[in-house]
């Protein structure tokens, strides 16, 4: 999308393309989008990747390590955004809703069972993530991985869509509360 979206549909539909080739495409903007927690000490911002996506419930997954802090941040605090900046589009996301973590229940096996072998290894870390260690390459992955997975499942409740176009540049906004109608914004 390069052009200035012109109708609000089409704009939050160009937006949930891009957000699907993100789970599939390491190469896509949407990929490795940015996820925001609430913390005990502030807000905290770190990179992950986007799984998978489910725009009829308006769900967006995350796979974690169970101990990791933004699970701990997300199980204080549920609500949480992700951020995609699409360069090639000229295109920014902002994803707002609240997360579920799925630990030992069936969606996180179905997430976890679909993934490949070499992609389990991560949680198979030990000892746990953010543990203070002696040298970089300390850590060994020997642990179970499943007992390590987390399944984060952001509902959203907010999409709003800035284009910067040469024209001009168009935001909106689109709301669950409101059956995902689209409003324009100032930008
Ligand atoms: C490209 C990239 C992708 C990442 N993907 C994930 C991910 O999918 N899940 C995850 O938990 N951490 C991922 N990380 C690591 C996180 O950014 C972060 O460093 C780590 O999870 C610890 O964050 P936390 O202490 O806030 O939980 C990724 C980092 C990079 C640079």
């Amino acid at each position: 999308m390069s052009e200035a979206p012109e109708d609000l549909g089409a704009f939050l539909d160009d937006a949930w393309q891009l957000i699907g080739r993100g789970t599939v495409d390491s190469k896509s903007a949407a990929n490795r989008p940015a996820l925001a927690t609430v913390g005990a000490e502030g807000p905290a911002v770190r990179t992950v990747v986007l799984r998978a996506a489910d725009r009829e419930a308006g769900t967006l997954d995350i796979h974690s390590h169970r101990l990791a802090g933004k699970v701990a941040e997300l199980r204080a605090e549920p609500r949480a955004a992700l951020h995609v900046w699409d360069a090639k589009r000229s295109l920014q996301m902002r994803l707002a809703g609240a997360a579920t973590v799925h630990v030992e229940d069936a969606a996180a096996r179905a997430a976890f069972d679909a993934l490949p072998e070499h992609g389990r290894t991560i949680y198979a870390v030990s000892p746990e993530p953010a543990a203070e260690i002696d040298a970089p390459s300390a850590p060994a992955f020997d642990a179970d991985p499943w007992a390590g997975f987390a399944l984060i499942r952001l509902r959203l409740e907010r999409i709003e869509l800035l284009h910067l176009g040469r024209e001009r540049h168009s935001r909106a906004v689109y709301e669950r509360s409101s059956g995902w109608r689209g409003r324009w914004l100032v930008p």
